[in-house]
């Protein structure tokens, strides 16, 4: 049921903010980080692992910001469908965490089989419980998105990323790099997300326009830097598969190492910059595209459109926010960019074609 939305994707969008309501209540007891049975001994793991495949590979990938910032825990990450074929040592200390949305992703099951006796423990971060990577897994860890229909990926990538935030903090807790009181003070801004994303959402009217313009692009650039560039990641994929529009992100920083060739008065380039201790050096990198004839959307909030001066050709006002939860706000416009330019282009944005929903082959 679309619940009057045009399509799965747009409801699920407009979700997030009670998705994710629910999944701290769900991860919240006596107001402390509690996970489920027999919960994860962070005092012991020496390292993590992380293994996922498209969407929720970029929610691995910005967890190991938060793990390595927070709790100083080294984390790998991977590609489910590369990880085993790598043959990777796993030492004693590893905790290995699968991250899925189905359970059932074929590659990623693999990679669990292949770390079932190497590591100390498997968790699974799941939305189906009752999946074949949850049933496999020591820990599971649901992220109580609900049923997602839309083939693209979106509630569940926000709230893959909330549950991995919980871990991050718990862990810096149970490491000794938060104390108490710094813990709570994060717990307070984890808990007032939710009303943030929900004011974010309206952001939609102007990325509807935007995304019309978008809409003609051959090629669109995503940037990002630091813990926003697994965002950017997430937003040209988001774009791709739905609007089958030509995306690529990178790191803010690696562009003049190549991709700048690409840029002209033809291609949009879309800079993720929130207010965070790199967003000078974010904006730098965006000059650079500018002074080449880019057309910059620049999303940050109204402060740093400000600071950024003159010239960019659009730009997104998000509601400020502490810069290690802004991956999970701005996965908003994200989604949003990459949905309003695919129902501008009349594609058939939940069910595209090529792609399924679950997949179990390799
Ligand atoms: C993108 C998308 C896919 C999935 C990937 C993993 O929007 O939906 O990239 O994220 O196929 O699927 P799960 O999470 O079910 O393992």
């Amino acid at each position: 049921d679309k619940a009057g939305y045009k399509h799965f994707m747009a409801k699920e969008i407009a979700e997030q903010p009670a998705v994710l309501t629910r999944a701290l209540d769900a991860y919240f007891a006596d107001g402390a980080i509690a996970l489920p049975e027999p919960g994860l001994d962070f005092s012991r793991i020496e390292r993590l692992t992380l293994v996922a495949c498209g969407t929720a590979f970029y929610a691995c990938l910005t967890a190991k910001y938060w793990f390595e910032q927070l709790a100083r825990l080294p984390v790998e990450v991977d590609v489910a469908s590369e990880f085993r074929y790598r043959e990777p040592p796993i030492s004693p200390g590893t905790a290995a965490l699968f991250v899925s949305q189905s359970g059932e992703t074929a590659d990623t099951l693999a990679a669990l089989r292949y770390c079932r006796d190497r590591a100390e423990t498997i968790g699974a971060v799941v939305n189906v419980t009752e999946s074949t990577i949850a049933r496999e897994s020591d820990l599971v860890l649901p992220i109580h998105a609900g049923a997602e229909i839309g083939v693209a990926s979106t509630k569940a990538f926000t709230c893959q990323l909330t549950v991995l935030l919980l871990l991050a903090l718990r862990a810096a807790h149970a490491r000794g790099r938060l104390d108490d009181a710094a813990l709570a003070d994060k717990i307070a801004g984890l808990r007032a997300l939710p009303g943030l994303v929900n004011h974010g959402l309206a952001i939609e009217e102007a990325t509807r326009d935007i995304a019309r313009r978008l809409s003609e692009a051959r090629d669109i650039l995503f940037l990002g830097r630091g813990i926003m560039y697994p965002l950017a990641l997430e937003g040209a994929l988001k774009l791709k598969e739905i609007s089958y529009i030509h995306a690529e992100a990178y790191a803010s920083g690696e562009l003049k190492h190549g991709p700048i060739a690409l840029v002209d008065e033809h291609v949009p380039v879309i800079v993720m910059a929130p207010r965070d201790g790199l967003f000078d050096k974010t904006i730098s990198n965006m000059q650079e595209v500018m002074a080449r004839g880019g057309r910059i959307l620049l999303v940050s909030d109204a402060t740093g459109i400000r600071e950024a001066g003159d010239g960019v050709w659009q730009s997104l006002a998000m509601p400020e926010v502490d810069p290690w939860l802004a991956p999970i706000l701005y996965a908003l416009p994200a989604q949003l960019l990459a949905y309003h330019t695919a129902v501008a282009k009349g594609t058939d944005v939940d069910q595209p074609r090529n792609l399924a929903k679950s997949v179990t082959v390799e």
